[in-house]
């Protein structure tokens, strides 16, 4: 049997930081309360003419590094993100454009904070059933352009940032389950109402109904939680780190007394990063592995939430 196993990982952050100060005096809110209620203090924010594919390309070079491969050993291109450069071609294109690389498949994948997730579920597929053997997986966002910066209650919580991961086929997991859903009964609580496809490109921004988000999020990344472990027959004491998407502390908190982890044992980047979408998990995955505290051989679980609703996991053993 082929399983994928992951060979590398790279991240990338804009040069540019707005802390939680900076915000105070954009809109009516305070450094206390954005730490108090969503864990975090600075994002990283694009400039003026840096885009989704700059961030990506930066993240990918890295990953690709670390595996020790060259660009033209890629056979699969996914990026999941929300915020592509063009309509098109998909910003999978245009960082195949970028690493000289021709011919694989390319393409973008959108679910939102789900999207890496969603992501690794199809590339794991694909490795799987042998139409791949090694695949570049990238999380990039630009989500401080879906914002509208009059509105304190969203505007405080993104940033921007991308993470990849290079996956290859191994004899031996690797990704040992992943687990995708989405019910889209809840489009209305968390959306960009607008579009060129609706006709309404004027009111491409965030709006999200935060209180019923936080909610179902917690309950239902605690299902996604159970299923994953019912899946492979393990208990929660069989996973060494959880790698949440950063949403919001308190959601973190809660998937770790979920998982009876103590928070040592939980990646969280949401201080310096905030939500930042598909880009979130491939981001602190890529932190922790640098600074050594994920090693090879444990066995990670990653998880997320996000509009739709989109929700997913992924079980790894690193
Ligand atoms: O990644 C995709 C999934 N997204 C999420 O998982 C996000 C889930 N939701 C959340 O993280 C939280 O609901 C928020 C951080 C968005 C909001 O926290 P909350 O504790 O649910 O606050 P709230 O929406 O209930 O608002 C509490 C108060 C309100 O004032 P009143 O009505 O009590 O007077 C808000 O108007 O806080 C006010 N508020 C703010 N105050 C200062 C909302 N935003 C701000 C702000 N600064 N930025």
């Amino acid at each position: 049997m082929t399983f994928s196993r992951i060979l590398g990982t790279g991240s990338y952050l804009p040069a540019r930081v707005m802390t939680n100060a900076d915000l105070e005096s954009v809109v009516d809110t305070t450094d206390a309360w954005i730490r108090e209620r969503t864990g975090i203090e600075k994002r990283h924010l694009v400039s003026e003419g840096e885009t989704c594919c700059d961030l990506a390309e930066a993240a990918s070079r890295r990953a690709l590094e670390a595996a020790g491969l060259q660009p033209s050993d890629i056979d699969l291109i996914v990026v999941a993100t929300t915020t592509p450069d063009q309509f098109f071609p998909s910003t999978a294109c245009l960082l195949q454009q970028r690493l000289d690389i021709h011919g694989c498949p390319a393409f973008d994948l959108q679910a939102v904070c789900t999207g890496f997730v969603y992501a690794m579920d199809v590339a794991d597929k694909y490795i799987r059933c042998g139409a791949a053997k090694r695949a570049l997986i990238v999380g990039a966002e630009t989500f401080s352009r879906l914002l509208d910066w009059s509105d304190r209650t969203t505007c405080v919580l993104f940033g921007d940032g991308a993470g990849a991961v290079v996956l290859g086929a191994a004899d031996e997991p690797g990704i040992i389950s992943s687990h995708i859903h989405a019910d889209g009964a809840y489009k209305d609580l968390l959306q960009v109402p607008g579009g060129h496809g609706n006709g309404r490109p004027d009111e491409a921004y965030v709006e999200m109904r935060g209180n019923e988000v936080f909610r179902f999020a917690v309950t239902t990344l605690g299902r996604i939680v159970d299923e994953t472990l019912e899946a492979n027959g393990l208990s929660r004491s069989d996973i060494d780190w959880l790698i949440p998407h950063q949403a919001n502390i308190r959601i973190i908190q809660a998937m770790a007394r979920k998982v009876d982890l103590p928070m040592e044992r939980v990646v969280v980047t949401v201080q310096d990063h905030g939500n930042t979408s598909s880009a979130s998990i491939p981001l602190a995955f890529d932190v922790a592995i640098r600074d050594g505290r994920i090693k090879r051989g444990e066995t990670l679980l990653m998880e997320a939430f996000g509009g739709g609703f989109t929700w997913g996991s992924v079980l790894i053993k690193y």
